[in-house]
């Protein structure tokens, strides 16, 4: 498997114009991708569960020009023209091309909105670039209409990965693995499979209510991030680390051991904090009332054995997470005890979820 299987060879059908619409989740890793080389390939494999009520909605316009040494697009967010969005889609473009060599040919508009506050401290890039590269491949299919479902979401894992890495993830759902693993057949650095192997039923429908802790703008880059990982003292320990924790969590997610679950999860996300505190620059991205939720939710689990766990990503919010069978309680306790600490008390109530789709 490699880059080349994604070069097109001929197109049978020629367009002139047209529109597609996607919508693409997010998603939140358990085992985290920290740290990757050139061409957006990860330093280690990662897994995420992908999101069903945190999406993104794009629709892609497209009308045939004079073919050009430039590319012709504007972007909307909300109906709004997006100046600032410009040089990340050139550089997604850019990464692209040379898989869709029809970019130049036409002028695109891309229009976008998601579900959650584009200030929310929610990254919107993994929803955003995966649904962006769901429309480029209904361009891609409707020139080749042979196209197997297969090749379609593979392919456009593999685009929305050069777009921004945990996008790759954001295809299909619900448990997503990207980065090559000895022990994960068929799993790859160039895009997102779905988890092979057993999953035990507790994991169905897992849920995860989102507290916004922070709404304000990334603190840290996730480019700027990866980047802290080059010469980190402790990177190649980190890299090992996340490998053996997916070795691990292959026989957790078989036997629907929740608490050795949580044990890598929250190590995980404690983890990637660790490695940013300890980098050069290096960052706290935790709030105040991010340690107080986390506080919170240990002294609830030990006080009522509920399996309720967390995840953080590059910032302060906190991701809570829980099978569903227990959902009432830990709902409750959410509400009374951790709402106070989000901002505006906002949160969101998502669970895993299967993947974009053509709207
Ligand atoms: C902390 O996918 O946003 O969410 O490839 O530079 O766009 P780029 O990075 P990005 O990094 C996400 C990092 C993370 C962990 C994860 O989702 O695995």
């Amino acid at each position: 498997m490699n880059e080349q299987q994604f070069i097109p060879t001929k197109y049978s059908n020629t367009i002139d114009s047209g529109k597609f619409t996607w919508s693409s989740p997010s998603n939140i890793a358990i085992v985290k991708y920290w740290g990757k080389k050139k061409d957006q390939i990860p330093e280690n494999s990662s897994i995420s569960f992908t999101l069903e009520t945190c999406k993104t909605m794009t629709s892609l316009s497209f009308t045939k020009r004079k073919l050009s040494s430039n590319f012709s697009y504007d972007v909307f967010l909300d109906n709004e023209k997006k100046e600032d969005f410009k040089p990340k889609i050139e550089t997604f473009f850019k990464r692209i091309e040379v898989y869709l060599p029809f970019l130049k040919n036409y002028h695109f508009v891309i229009e976008t909105t998601n579900t959650f506050p584009h200030s929310s401290g929610i990254a919107s890039s993994a929803s955003g670039m995966s649904a962006l590269a769901m429309c480029l491949m209904s361009i891609e299919k409707q020139a080749n209409p042979g196209m197997t479902t297969h090749y379609f979401n593979q392919k456009a894992s593999f685009l929305a990965r050069l777009g921004s890495g945990s996008a790759c993830r954001s295809i299909e759902g619900d448990l997503i693995v990207w980065g090559k693993h000895g022990m994960i057949d068929g799993s790859s650095n160039l895009f997102g499979i779905k988890y092979p192997y057993d999953v035990h039923p507790v994991f169905k429908n897992y849920q995860d209510t989102i507290l916004l802790v922070d709404k304000g703008e990334k603190q840290v880059s996730s480019t700027v991030g990866h980047d802290l990982m080059h010469g980190h003292a402790f990177a190649n320990q980190r890299f090992k680390q996340a490998n053996d924790n997916m070795a691990k969590l292959i026989g957790v997610l078989k036997n629907g051991d929740v608490d050795a679950f949580i044990e890598i999860m929250e190590s995980e996300a404690l983890s990637l904090h660790a490695m940013m505190m300890t980098s050069i620059p290096y960052f706290i991205l935790m709030k105040p009332n991010t340690l107080e939720i986390i506080n919170k939710i240990w002294l609830f689990r030990q006080n009522t054995g509920l399996p309720i766990s967390f995840t953080l990503d590059a910032g302060a919010n906190v991701h809570v997470l829980y099978p569903e069978k227990h959902m009432k309680q830990i709902l409750e306790f959410i509400k009374n005890e951790l709402v106070a600490y989000c901002q505006n008390g906002h949160y969101i109530c998502d669970k895993i979820g299967f993947g974009a789709k053509q709207l």
